[in-house]
């Protein structure tokens, strides 16, 4: 197969930023082959009021009107059952991202103890709102190497590190998946074979999206690379291969959700500590369709991108899109010549450099 139409996709984890960032990203979502964006509100400060959330997507919408953006609050002791309540009502609001306590970018209001947040989750099984779940437990501090007090914790002390966070963290889906079992979660960004077989384990209640980085990338790239290095990090080989696996298995509990985070080039590169992100908006589909076309499995992009996380978000029942535009809304994908992907995105200060710049991946078209 050489190519393919298939509807616009679902992106179902995104990053847009604010500001001149937001500015550069936002026109890149529909070049990527999207029409829906699910939006992550680990802004500064994080989005964790409807009030927040509603003018994020104004200032969204603006700026594209032809995407259907889909908000999130993050998980804070701001959100309590009443604002879960609220948030529903808008319609906008789709679902609460959780960030363990300092496990990546912006998560310093994470969460500490998911007990105190069981009326929450009890309010959004009621009220049909989406959990999403950043699953990585945090490592010890790295702030400073010879700060002992910190990163020398005694041997009784956290064993976690970037390399076992996931796994560490699925005894914790599994817990609220048996507390809640009507509540919808998703564990964000699956980068491990056991995190795979937890969601498998799970009832239809629980799914978890994929990114297209993770299909390519094991931790020799992210160790060469601040551009390949993001939360969670990519793993061994077996994994990604599991991630492969799962993503063109047809099973509708995978399915993308990109978490394309752009960061400046400045935050990646010839500063101390790179910023952990990996852009991939601008070609999210070619990156799908160049994994998938390399183990021959084309025929199973469309449900991977289109349809499984529309379906399991109800995007249509709940009123966000027209199945009608669902189908109309169509791209098309093509092996040759393919597009090369630039080298950069953006002006200044605010330049972002895409995943596989350089290289050349199967091209999108608008039909
Ligand atoms: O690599 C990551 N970057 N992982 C996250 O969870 C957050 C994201 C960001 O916002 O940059
Ligand atoms: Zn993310």
């Amino acid at each position: 197969m050489t190519s393919i139409r298939i509807p616009a996709a679902a992106d179902f984890h995104v990053h847009l930023r604010d500001g001149t960032m937001m500015e550069t990203v936002v026109p890149t979502i529909r070049q990527g082959g999207a029409s829906l964006a699910y939006v992550m509100p680990n802004l500064v400060p994080p989005i964790s009021s409807v009030q927040q959330a509603l003018d994020y997507h104004s200032r969204l919408q603006a700026l594209d009107p032809s995407v259907t953006f889909l908000m999130t609050l993050y998980l804070s002791p701001e959100i309590t059952p009443e604002v879960i309540a609220e948030a529903a009502a808008t319609g906008k609001i789709a679902g609460v991202k959780s960030y363990p306590k300092g496990v990546t970018t912006n998560s310093d209001a994470g969460v500490v103890d998911y007990a105190s947040f069981y009326p929450v989750f009890a309010a959004m099984e009621e009220h049909d709102l989406v959990l999403n779940l950043h699953g990585e437990c945090p490592s010890n501090s790295t702030t400073s190497l010879l700060n002992d007090a910190e990163t020398f914790q005694p041997a009784t002390s956290s064993t976690t590190t970037i390399l076992n966070a996931e796994e560490s963290f699925l005894p914790t889906l599994l817990d609220l998946h048996s507390r809640f079992p009507k509540l919808r979660i998703v564990l964000e960004h699956c980068t491990t074979a056991a995190a795979i077989a937890a969601v498998k384990q799970c009832g239809p209640t629980v799914a978890a999206t994929i990114t297209a980085h993770h299909l390519y990338l094991t931790i020799d790239n992210v160790a060469g690379n601040p551009h390949c290095f993001c939360k969670p990090v990519a793993k061994l080989p077996s994994d990604r291969a599991a991630l492969m696996a799962a993503a063109t298995s047809g099973d509708p509990k995978f399915f993308l959700g990109t978490d394309s985070a752009p960061h400046p080039k400045n935050k990646k590169i010839g500063t101390a500590n790179a910023a952990a992100g990996v852009f991939t908006q601008p070609y999210a589909v070619s990156y799908i369709a160049t994994a998938f076309d390399r183990v021959g499995k084309m025929d199973a992009v469309r449900a991977f991108v289109a349809e499984f996380g529309r379906a399991f978000y109800k995007t249509v029942e709940k009123g966000w899109e027209s199945a009608e535009d669902v189908t109309k809304d169509a791209i098309e994908l093509k092996k040759e010549p393919g597009v090369k992907v630039v080298d950069e995105f953006g002006q200044g200060e605010g330049v972002v450099v895409p995943f596989m710049a350089g290289e050349t991946v199967w091209s999108v078209t608008w039909l």
